[in-house]
């Protein structure tokens, strides 16, 4: 186990109140695609489902809030992982320190396989 935050922590306490329901929607099934096989997307959507989808909706989507939708997000691994690692305008928080590169991979397969054309 890594260490969490008590930023982390405040977060989850704020979802928690929000309503954790949101984050335990059924699985819609996805194909795989040529950014990561279908273990690799399953990885990635409870990672999701368990440090971002609070701020970005279930679906990568939030409509109303100012994070944006992840399903636009250009076919640019290199960027994503760099956001995700640092963080973005102090608003997108930093996750170097909480999940690995390879959740983060994981995390690409999925996103880039709910990717709008
Ligand atoms: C505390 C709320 C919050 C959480 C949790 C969060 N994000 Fe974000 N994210 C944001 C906001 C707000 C932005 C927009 C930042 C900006 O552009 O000013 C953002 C931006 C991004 C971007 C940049 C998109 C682009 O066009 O460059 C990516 C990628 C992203 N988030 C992925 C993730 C992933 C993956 C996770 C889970 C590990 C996550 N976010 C968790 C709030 C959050």
């Amino acid at each position: 186990m890594k260490t969490v935050s008590i930023w982390t922590a405040a977060v989850f306490t704020a979802a928690a109140m929000t309503g954790i329901a949101t984050m335990t929607m059924p699985a819609i099934a996805q194909q795989a695609n040529a950014d990561g096989d279908q273990a690799t997307i399953d990885k990635g959507k409870v990672t999701y489902a368990q440090k971002c989808s609070h701020c970005h909706g279930p679906n990568m989507v939030n409509s109303g809030t100012v994070t944006p939708d992840l399903r636009t997000h250009p076919d640019d691994k290199t960027r994503f992982v760099t956001t995700v690692k640092q963080g973005k305008n102090g608003k997108m928080p930093p996750w170097g320190d909480i999940l690995s590169d390879e959740e983060i991979s994981d995390l690409w397969a999925f996103v880039a396989s709910r990717r709008k054309p």
